[in-house]
């Protein structure tokens, strides 16, 4: 049932007070029956993802969606299907306890299962793209559930088809996701990884629920909880440049934080070291703050408006660019 103006301070994790004039919570399948696909929507999920900036005049579609069951089994792998409304880290909880490893470097993403794929969530070398099988798509239109494989979706880097073609075009409904049973290969590349299993005697044979709670450890230790402090995570992406930008980046600025990509002519900045050179780490302008220990995150200190988080994310892009000239691009909705 769609109801009407609803604040959206309790479904947003910068805990903003923003109104939907209109709002659908979608507990079973055949809720998606009452998207008008002439109406615009906004799919919410955890809302660990979106700054509204303002009100929202549309239908916001609020995926409530639960289910997590076995869908097919091997000897080496077990094959889930996971409905879109579930909370992303106890899926990976749920995971850790039956020892199915894949999901042990995204401990702790806020967020929903449904939400995953749209960003093609990522953190400590490890990205949902290594794990996902396909999922179930709802077009608003035909108002039918298709499935969509690997490579339908089009995922790169905080990328898929759902931010271009897909965008606004239909809901995804449910994740298939491929786990493994042990031995599973972990990815421990990511050096703060091992620095800290290696601080507790684990980096020979790690668990899977080691790693995890080595990625947890190092979260908490840069990333806000939004239940304490509202935060959508990394505010912008890393930026790639060219490999001639870089270079003439790191001849003026020799600290410069960058990593390869899988294009061996782009550079991928780290934002949160650009931020800070800006000197806006710990820095705020008024309620809207950029987080002490990761420049990348913005922070509402308490009581900010929207246009405040909105004011400050502006001001910081402004100064990266006017420094550096590049441009950081936010990896959140803006609405
Ligand atoms: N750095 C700074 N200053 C800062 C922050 C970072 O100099 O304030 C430099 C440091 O050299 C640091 C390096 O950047 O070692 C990398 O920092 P970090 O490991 O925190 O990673 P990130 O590139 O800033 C990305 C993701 C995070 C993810 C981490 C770990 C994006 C936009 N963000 O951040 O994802 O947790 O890597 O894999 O790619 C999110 O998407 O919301 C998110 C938190």
């Amino acid at each position: 049932m769609i109801v009407q103006n609803i604040d959206l301070k309790p479904f947003n994790t910068f805990g903003l007070s923003v109104q939907a004039q209109n709002y659908l919570a979608v507990q079973t399948l055949n809720d998606l029956a009452h998207i008008d696909p002439e109406i615009p929507f906004f799919v919410l999920g955890g809302g660990s993802n979106v700054l509204f900036t303002k009100d929202f005049e549309g239908l916001l579609v609020h995926i409530q969606l639960k289910g997590i069951e076995v869908w097919e089994e091997n000897p080496e792998e077990v094959h889930l299907k996971v409905a879109a409304g579930e909370n992303w880290h106890n899926l990976v909880l749920f995971c850790l306890a039956n020892n199915w490893g894949g999901l042990e470097n995204l401990a702790l993403i806020p967020g929903t299962v449904g939400a995953a794929p749209i960003q093609n969530i990522g953190a400590y070398g490890a990205e949902l793209s290594d794990v996902f099988m396909y999922l179930d798509f709802y077009d608003t239109q035909s108002k039918k559930i298709s499935k969509m494989s690997h490579a339908d979706c089009n995922f790169g880097y905080r990328n898929s088809i759902f931010k271009h073609s897909l965008k606004s075009k239909g809901i995804i409904t449910a994740l298939y996701l491929r786990l493994k049973k042990m031995p599973h290969a972990l990815k421990l590349e990511y050096g703060a990884i091992k620095e800290v299993l290696a601080a507790k005697n684990q980096l020979s044979t790690p668990s899977i629920q080691q790693v995890a709670r080595a990625v947890i450890e190092i979260r908490q230790s840069k990333l806000p909880d939004p239940q304490k402090i509202g935060n959508c995570g990394s505010f912008f992406k890393n930026p790639e440049v060219t490999w001639a930008q870089y270079e003439s980046l790191k001849d003026n600025y020799p600290s410069l934080v960058a990593f390869k990509t899988n294009d061996p002519n782009l550079m991928k900045l780290s934002a949160g070291w650009l931020i800070e050179q800006c000197g806006w780490k710990g820095r705020n302008l008024g309620r809207a703050g950029v987080y002490t220990h990761q420049a990348l995150v913005l922070v509402n200190l308490g009581g900010a408006t929207a246009s405040e988080i909105w004011t400050l994310a502006q001001r910081v892009q402004q100064d990266v660019l006017q420094k550096f000239q590049v441009m950081i691009i936010p990896e959140v909705n803006v609405l």
